[in-house]
């Protein structure tokens, strides 16, 4: 079977974008794949953050994980700092990455200026260790958003490189970004990326938000003021209205096409209501299996250390042949 390997940042709930555009195809690729799938708590403190916040959202993570239904029995599911072999890999990955490279790097220039006062050197290598994690363990496809489309390039990038300049050590992997809802927007500036480390709740919809909160969240979307307004997707003139759209596209499996067909005449508070109740429906049972999970530490220890454990097997063997690669005596 091929490799699949994603991963997300525990650094703060997660969201419906996170879900739409990377969680629910991790979900769909477990049977046809051989799926390692990690919470990526390295790459969380390349922004300051509260220890007690992150141990705690790493365990939601994990517990959120398995609601969401990703499964232990068929997947690897892991925290990257159990498995030492990510670090060991970036700082050898590091030595083949170019300065140039990583500062044309645009999530490092937007997190760079939200956060200036600790641009450290960790943000800026941030995508080696996201190479280092894909490439320990040969991933073929990567299931992301299509925010990571240009740390999925560098990490080609860097593959190519090495085996270039030592032989058939990596797989180069591919992305894989869903057709639909793969950029779902901020629901209060619809121009900008949804993100779970926004200072503003009102621009996200976490996936353990209680219901009446979703609905408000929607109903104050903003949207725009065509006259007359029409439910259709255009997203230089309609962000909003086409963000909406997306998710709902998203959630319900029904083209864009057909949802524009079937809110013609409707007014957007109409579409709001539907996209608030599809998030709902869709959101209420992985909640209900996140509460129980959450609670049950002892199956949340096991299943990450079993997944620690695959993890390791594996990445040690690739971490092998590039330490003998680069000509480290082995041990
Ligand atoms: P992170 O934690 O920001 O997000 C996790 C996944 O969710 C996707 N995503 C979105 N998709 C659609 N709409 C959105 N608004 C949205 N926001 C986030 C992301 O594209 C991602 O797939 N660097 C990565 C984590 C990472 C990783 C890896 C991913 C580390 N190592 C190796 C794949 C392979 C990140 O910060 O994702």
């Amino acid at each position: 079977k091929p490799i699949v390997l994603s991963g997300a940042q525990p650094s703060g709930q997660l969201t419906i974008g996170n879900y739409l555009g990377a969680l629910r195809q991790w979900d769909l690729m477990q049977d046809a794949y051989d799926c390692l799938y990690c919470i990526v708590d390295l790459h969380a403190i390349t922004v300051r953050q509260d220890p007690a916040a992150l141990h705690s959202a790493s365990l939601d993570s994990l517990a959120l994980y398995l609601a969401c239904g990703i499964d232990p029995k068929r997947s690897a599911i892991f925290m990257q700092s159990h498995v030492p072999e990510h670090s060991q890999l970036a700082w050898v990955l590091n030595c083949y990455t170019q300065f140039g490279e990583l500062s044309r790097m645009t999530q490092f220039k937007d997190k760079s200026e939200r956060h200036n006062n600790n641009v450290n050197a960790g943000l800026f290598t941030y995508p080696v260790l996201m190479a280092a994690d894909i490439l320990l363990y040969q991933a073929n496809q990567i299931p992301v958003g299509h925010d990571q489309k240009q740390h999925l390039e560098l990490a080609r990038d860097v593959a190519t490189r090495f085996n270039s300049a030592h032989g058939q050590i990596f797989t180069v992997p591919e992305p894989y970004i869903p057709p639909v809802a793969a950029r779902v927007m901020s629901l209060q500036d619809p121009t900008k990326k949804m993100s779970k480390s926004d200072d503003n709740p009102w621009n996200f919809v976490g996936l353990l938000e209680d219901p009446k909160m979703i609905s408000k969240k929607f109903k104050k979307a903003i949207t725009d003021s065509e006259d007359p307004p029409r439910v259709r997707f255009d997203i230089d003139a309609k962000p909003g209205v086409a963000n909406l759209l997306s998710i709902l596209s998203g959630v319900t499996g029904k083209t864009v096409a057909a949802l524009e067909a079937e809110y013609e005449g409707k007014m957007y508070g109409h579409l709001k209501g539907d996209v608030a109740d599809a998030v709902i429906s869709l959101l209420e049972p992985v909640q209900k299996s996140f509460t129980e999970l959450r609670a049950d530490l002892p199956t949340l220890q096991s299943v990450m250390r079993t997944g620690a454990e695959k993890a390791r097997s594996r990445a040690a063997i690739t971490l092998a042949k590039v330490n003998d690669a680069v000509g480290f005596v082995a041990p």
